[in-house]
């Protein structure tokens, strides 16, 4: 059985990042980050999503232990209150902003608090920044799970919500505009 590692345990330069595929598919097998969903989807679900080209599959590695995953799709959200003005300048509203969602993230338990999950929000901040040079992509977004540590953990990470009453929700959407420097 693995220990769980705490921040100052885990070597950050010894992070991986590498796309789902045939060659790295039998690291998820015992995937284990404690939402029987998040597991699921990375066993059964992200091979057809990929291949239906919905979400690309990343898996993050630590040395040879696949440790968390992250899967990435396009999206649209629709601004609200004073940050829908983002095209002031240019006397144009939009209903919808182009993004990237995060569709599914998950840290195995073992590696969770040592600073992973931010890492990989780093890593799709750089994915966006690129990708925004060559298609228009605004914002980051993921329908976070509607629990305070989670919220948190996206907040920490410069999220915001996009809506406040969310109480009885068991997602909440939450956007990152690509431009806000911390
Ligand atoms: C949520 C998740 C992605 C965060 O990744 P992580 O690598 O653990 O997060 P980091 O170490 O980068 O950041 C930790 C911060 O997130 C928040 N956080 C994460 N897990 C927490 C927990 N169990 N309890 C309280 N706060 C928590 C805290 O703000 C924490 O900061 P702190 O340790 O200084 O208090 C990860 O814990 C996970 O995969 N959880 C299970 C699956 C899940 O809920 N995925 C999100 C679906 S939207």
């Amino acid at each position: 059985m693995r220990e769980h590692k705490s921040a100052t345990e885990v070597n950050m330069r010894q992070l991986r990042i590498e796309k789902l595929s045939e060659n790295n598919l039998r690291f998820t097998k015992e995937f284990d980050c404690g939402d029987c969903d998040l597991n699921e989807f990375l066993k059964e679900d992200a091979v057809p999503y990929q291949k239906g080209k919905i979400a690309v599959t990343y898996l993050c590695f630590y040395g040879e232990v696949l440790i968390g995953y992250y899967s990435l799709s396009n999206d649209a959200i629709e601004i609200k209150g004073k940050a829908k003005n983002i095209m002031e300048k240019l006397k144009k509203r939009q209903k919808t902003y182009p993004a990237i969602k995060i569709g599914r993230m998950a840290i195995d338990k073992n590696f969770s608090r040592a600073g992973i999950g931010t890492k990989i929000i780093n890593v799709v901040f750089g994915t966006a920044l690129i990708q925004s040079d060559s298609i228009g992509c605004r914002y980051i977004c993921v329908d976070a799970y509607n629990k305070p540590e989670v919220i948190a953990f996206y907040e920490n990470n410069n999220f915001k919500k996009i809506k406040s009453k969310i109480r009885e929700e068991k997602t909440v959407l939450m956007y990152r505009d690509i431009l806000e420097r911390n």
